[in-house]
């Protein structure tokens, strides 16, 4: 089947690798990213892609109620992957309305936009929403050595292999954010739910562990620490960098939802991730190391670097995602274990210094208008 399908924040970091795997796989999907092009826009990271016949580019706000539904009704949209967000949880911390106004109401706009526009038509429809591991709040880490974990996935099958607690963030899990971010996506998710169980929207929701790889937005961890290792500038750690995230390569998180929107049970819930634990500091480490190695440096000779500064109020001690329902009922699995991906992915952006200057430098912002004038 033939599909039109709104693809909310395609020009950020994992919107613009759904986009590129819609676009170069399905060639008779018509594919539309709308993207308001916050500063977390770049449509630079859709360059290979953005002259293809299926592909448009839109910029308006989610929040545009009327705007998406003219969209939607024009173009016959008949499936949305939503991702556009407020993501990065500092910025919360400082400005919690932006979020509450984009991921709530943002979201809220989109599901009434498609209600209006579907009218009770659901048959062939789908509202696919992108959530986060965030939502569930934080896990005890009550083994800080590590042990084995329940599950080995291509993700977590190389030298570390290791959880930091017995306890795992499974679907049925009561949510309990704590940053502005995790709540207004928490939020945004029940909102979700609750057109599925009121009004009948074939909706889906998916929660997702840390992402890392090519085209993220250097003011998280991973590329914001390769930039500052290349330029010998200090990283800066929150706390003790004692903090548990669980890695999945963006890539691995683009085939899982391509795979959701397509197979996966209406009105469900899946988690997604590789079982791929890592205390913040050993991460650190890891990166030092490999940037140091293809740079020509001695390995670890910019552990100095390492500064420890004032920790993230609120800061969540531990998140490990259980995706054993998305493996059972869909037989998702990572495809890349977590060495390979951090080799990639800092090749990646020491090959890309031009992306990445254009980026801390502002420069990226006139993309849009040089490329998209008078389209
Ligand atoms: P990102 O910040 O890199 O990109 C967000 C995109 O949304 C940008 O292109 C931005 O311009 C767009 N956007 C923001 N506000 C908008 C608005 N009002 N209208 C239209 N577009 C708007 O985010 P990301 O890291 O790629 O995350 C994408 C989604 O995945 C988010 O919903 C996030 O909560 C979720 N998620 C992220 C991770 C992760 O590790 N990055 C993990 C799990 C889930
Ligand atoms: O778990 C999924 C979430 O992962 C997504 O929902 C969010 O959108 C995404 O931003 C990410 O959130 P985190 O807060 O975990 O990512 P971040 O890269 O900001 O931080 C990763 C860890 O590193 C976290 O424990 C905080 C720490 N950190 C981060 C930065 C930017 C530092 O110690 N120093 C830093 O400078």
């Amino acid at each position: 089947m033939k599909h039109t399908i709104i693809i909310t924040g395609g020009a950020g970091f994992i919107g613009s690798h759904v986009v590129r795997l819609f676009v170069n796989r399905y060639p008779d999907y018509r594919i539309i990213n709308l993207d308001k092009l916050t500063y977390a826009g770049n449509l630079a990271n859709l360059a290979d892609i953005e002259d293809r016949p299926n592909y448009r580019f839109v910029k308006m706000d989610i929040c545009d109620f009327e705007g998406v539904l003219a969209l939607m009704q024009q173009e016959q949209v008949d499936g949305i992957i939503h991702l556009a967000a407020e993501s990065h949880v500092d910025r919360s911390i400082k400005d919690p309305f932006t979020f509450a106004q984009t991921n709530v109401m943002g979201t809220l706009s989109l599901l009434q936009a498609a209600k209006v526009a579907w009218d009770g038509r659901w048959e062939g429809k789908r509202f696919y929403h992108i959530s986060t591991d965030e939502v569930y709040g934080a896990l005890e880490m009550t083994d800080p050595e590590g042990i084995e974990p329940p599950f080995t996935t291509k993700a977590s099958s190389g030298s570390h292999h290791l959880a930091y607690g017995s306890k795992f963030f499974t679907e049925d899990l009561k949510y309990q954010p704590h940053s502005p971010y995790s709540a207004a996506k928490a939020s945004s998710d029940h909102f979700v739910r609750a057109f599925h169980d009121t009004y009948g929207m074939p909706t889906i929701v998916t929660n997702c562990s840390n992402n890392y790889g090519p085209y993220q937005f250097p003011e998280k961890l991973i590329p914001l620490f390769i930039n500052n290792i290349r330029h010998r500038k200090p990283l800066p750690v929150y706390g003790r960098g004692e903090n548990v995230r669980d890695w999945l390569y963006v890539e691995d998180h683009a085939r899982a939802i391509d795979l959701i929107f397509h197979e996966g049970k209406v009105g469900e819930t899946y988690n997604i991730g590789g079982f791929n634990e890592w205390k913040n500091i050993d991460i650190i480490k890891v990166l030092i190391n490999t940037v140091d190695r293809m740079l020509g440096r001695r390995e670890g000779e910019d552990m100095d670097l390492i500064t420890y500064v004032t920790d993230r109020a609120g800061h969540d001690l531990r998140y490990a995602i259980d995706s054993t329902k998305l493996q059972r009922e869909l037989g998702w699995e990572p495809s890349l274990q977590f060495e390979e991906g951090i080799e990639k992915t800092v090749r990646w952006y020491l090959d890309n210094q031009q992306w990445m200057d254009r980026v801390t430098s502002g420069d990226y912002q006139k993309y849009y208008e040089e490329m998209y004038k008078g389209r």
